[in-house]
């Protein structure tokens, strides 16, 4: 079976969040189940450098009014399709807003003219390439479905749209339609209109053959007004095809019996080499030695991670003994009110804003608990990693989170189940409460251990995951 994966980022070659895990790991999670995947990325600068000379495999004279070209390459092992689009791609900022931060004002003529190319690809367009299937990963490649559904295709397959998160819809004014080139009855309740506008997502979620998305607790969410942001009659109306599929870790990346990012290397067996990992840590971050808990946070700081609740809780945590080294960046006020923090809590809170994958993976090493407060999560990859390298979770309850850390609980701590502690809601009492608990196990050593040790052997890899999309996958290629 072949199947496109078209996604707008995917690692080693851009990555902005948790979808470029995903996209990246992929391929090797469907490869032993019979499925060969392509990967299809756009061409920005940074992917066009790591293909280096790349074969051209089709040219597009004018796709939605650009000249673009298909470049054919590898990622990793795997082959890869790169849009090299310079009207569209070629410009330094980030794959989806400029050097400020804002929106790049032609994204949807960007996500659009690479919706259209990979449907083109995904139906035959493009001599030597076939394919069965087309799998789309959130807005950016939710017009896949419906130009496979509504645009003139050699061959039409099959389609996955897999929402990654819902927060984000890419929802344009109605002045778009006329330039998608789609066909007058695609401008409907049941094609890409949305709220008088175009909704990408949702013209996805509309026209896909089957929708996924990163969590069974997360899918359940989303029929909710709360959690569908808009979308959740859409979802309950397809409600018998939408399936949620935890996400997997790579233990490639991330593993730390081999992670060359560590200063030490340990396993669940080896925790005592954990503390030069720590101690290491603190000092990056300028903190004091201490006999409470290191609290660790990566993340991008928004309102979706709950950072703002964590901000009021940090005189708490610290008044327990805790230290936080935080690694995050994003809104503006968020960062000033962590770096306050830090100013406020010399040696007790250490702050750094940016991105550092490196630093990402010192920090699950040498941290004692990871903290991921958010008021909604679809999965959630920190906590996974966290789980894999004893940096035990502190979770709020939901989507993924909800799905993949057992709580602390007498009966779980008693069944040896435990692995994390989970928080009930997102406001400053639950936090501190769940922040009280963990500060409390700390101090009891063996429980601790226990606690870390049940995370590091709990299975997290893609093996069930990548099973369950390649049945999917193969579910629908029957009943196309
Ligand atoms: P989301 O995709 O919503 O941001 P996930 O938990 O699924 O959340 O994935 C986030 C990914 O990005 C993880 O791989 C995490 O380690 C990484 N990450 C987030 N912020 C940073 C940062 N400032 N520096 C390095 N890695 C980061
Ligand atoms: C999104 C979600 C996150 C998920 C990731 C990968 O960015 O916010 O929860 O883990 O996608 O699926």
């Amino acid at each position: 079976l072949k199947v496109l994966s078209i996604a707008s980022e995917a690692v080693p070659l851009v990555k902005t969040g948790g979808l470029a895990d995903v996209a990246g790991a992929l391929p090797a999670a469907v490869a032993p189940h019979g499925v060969a995947m392509t990967t299809m990325i756009p061409g920005y600068p940074q992917v066009l450098k790591a293909i280096g000379k790349a074969k051209a495999v089709h040219a597009w004279p004018s796709l939605l009014g650009d000249p673009a070209r298909l470049l054919a390459a590898k990622i990793g092992d795997q082959p890869l399709l790169v849009l090299d689009c310079p009207g569209l791609f070629a410009r330094d900022g980030g794959p989806y807003v400029d050097g400020f931060g804002k929106d790049w004002g032609d994204n949807w003529q960007r996500f659009a003219a690479f919706a259209r190319a990979a449907a083109d690809v995904a139906s035959g367009a493009v001599k030597g390439l076939q394919f069965d299937l087309a799998h789309a990963h959130d807005w950016q490649a939710g017009m896949v479905p419906a130009y496979l559904r509504f645009g003139p295709a050699v061959r039409t397959v099959p389609s996955v749209m897999t929402i990654h998160n819902m927060a984000f819809q890419g929802h344009y004014g109605a002045d778009v339609f006329p330039q998608l080139g789609l066909p007058p009855e695609a401008w409907s309740m049941h094609g890409v209109e949305y709220h008088g506008g175009v909704g990408f997502l949702k013209a996805g979620l509309e026209a896909a053959t089957a929708i996924t998305t990163v969590s069974p607790t997360y899918a359940r969410e989303i029929r909710e007004r709360e959690f569908g942001m808009g979308l959740e009659g859409l979802i309950r109306s397809r409600g018998d095809r939408v399936h949620g599929i935890v996400n997997g870790i790579d233990p490639a990346d991330w593993n730390p019996e081999s992670d060359p990012a560590l200063p030490a290397r340990y396993s669940w067996r080896s925790l005592g080499k954990r503390a030069a990992n720590r101690k290491a840590l603190a000092a990056e971050f300028g903190l004091d030695a201490g006999d409470g808990p290191l609290f660790v946070v990566i993340t991008r700081l928004t309102w979706q991670k709950g950072m703002d609740v964590l901000l009021e809780v940090i005189d708490h945590m610290v008044g327990l003994g805790g230290r936080l080294a935080l690694l995050g960046s994003g809104d503006p006020a968020l960062e000033a009110g962590f770096h306050a923090a830090a100013a406020r809590h010399p040696g007790k809170v250490g702050v750094r804003i940016g991105y550092d994958e490196a630093l990402s993976h010192r920090m699950q090493a040498g941290g004692d608990a990871i903290l991921v407060p958010s008021r909604f999560e679809p999965c959630g990859l920190t906590q996974l990693y966290g789980l894999a390298y004893g940096c035990v979770p502190v979770v709020s309850r939901t989507g993924g989170l909800a799905d993949t850390v057992v709580d602390a609980n007498l009966a779980a701590i008693a069944a040896g189940a435990a692995t994390g502690v989970q928080c009930n809601a997102v406001n400053y009492a639950a936090l501190a409460d769940a922040i009280s608990r963990t500060v409390a196990l700390f101090h009891q050593p063996d429980t601790w251990k226990a606690i870390q040790r049940a995370g590091m052997k709990t299975d997290f890899s893609w093996g069930r995951s990548g099973k369950a999309y390649a049945d999917l996958y193969r579910s629908l290629e029957e009943t196309a």
